[in-house]
């Protein structure tokens, strides 16, 4: 019995391993498309929050560290929509607080707490001697020190170049912020940059229990 066949059946994507291919690769890309291209261009993605604000110099300069050195490794900062990370961290994160992050560090290794809330939560001078040894503070801690850091001077040279690099990527900063910029940065410390940086996190937001198209 011969049955009549159709030209581009789904046996032919079943029998043929090219076809299988580009029919695949086809769905997924519209499938991709459908998800991601709106990020682009949501309210909720794009805009800051409400009291979000740029870096200033110096918590740039601690941003620029906590990069170089690794912590997003062991740090997310990204405080999931779940009822038991909401407890322990504080309100969940939304995308509108990481606009002006470039690139931005939610990082999804917890070996250390996620540090999206941990401004404020200590004193400077806690975090100073944390930074510098741990176990002073967290006897059974696993972090690393980072006793050069209170050794180290800011560079203030590049500071301008870093901030122009951002504006081009969209972050407000004016010509006056950014002619400013290197006078904040003098007489600093690597250690006194990153641990503005820390203290600022989770701090500028106004609304700490976002509502739905924030
Ligand atoms: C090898 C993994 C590891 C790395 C790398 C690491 N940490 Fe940690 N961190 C931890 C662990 C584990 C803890 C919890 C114990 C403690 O408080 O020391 C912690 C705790 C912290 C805390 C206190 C958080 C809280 O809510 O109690 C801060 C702040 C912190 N780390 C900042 C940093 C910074 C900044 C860096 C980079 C300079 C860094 N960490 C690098 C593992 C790490």
């Amino acid at each position: 019995m011969s049955q009549q066949r159709r030209f581009f059946s789904h046996e032919t994507l079943e029998k043929n391993i090219g076809w299988l291919i580009v029919c695949t690769i086809v769905v997924v890309s519209i499938a991709g498309f459908v998800q991601i291209l709106p990020l682009f261009f949501q309210h909720s993605t794009t805009q800051p929050d409400p009291g979000i604000v740029p870096y200033s110099p110096l918590r740039l300069m601690g941003r620029d560290i906590y990069i170089r050195e690794g912590c997003v490794g062991c740090h997310s900062q990204q405080v999931r929509t779940l009822q038991a990370e909401v407890e322990r961290y504080g309100p969940y994160s939304t995308a509108g607080e990481s606009v002006y992050d470039h690139p931005f560090l939610w990082g999804s290794k917890r070996t250390g707490p996620d540090l999206a809330r941990v401004g404020g939560r200590y004193s400077d001078d806690w975090q100073r001697i944390h930074l510098r040894n741990p176990r002073d503070v967290v006897p059974e801690s696993v972090m690393p020190s980072y006793p050069w850091l209170a050794k180290t001077a800011l560079p203030t040279d590049d500071i301008r170049q870093r901030m122009r690099t951002l504006r081009a990527l969209g972050v407000p900063y004016s010509e006056a912020d950014i002619e400013a910029a290197p006078d904040a940065l003098k007489g600093k410390t690597e250690e006194d940059a990153l641990v503005a940086y820390l203290q600022g996190l989770g701090t500028n937001r106004r609304t700490l229990a976002p509502t739905a198209g924030q």
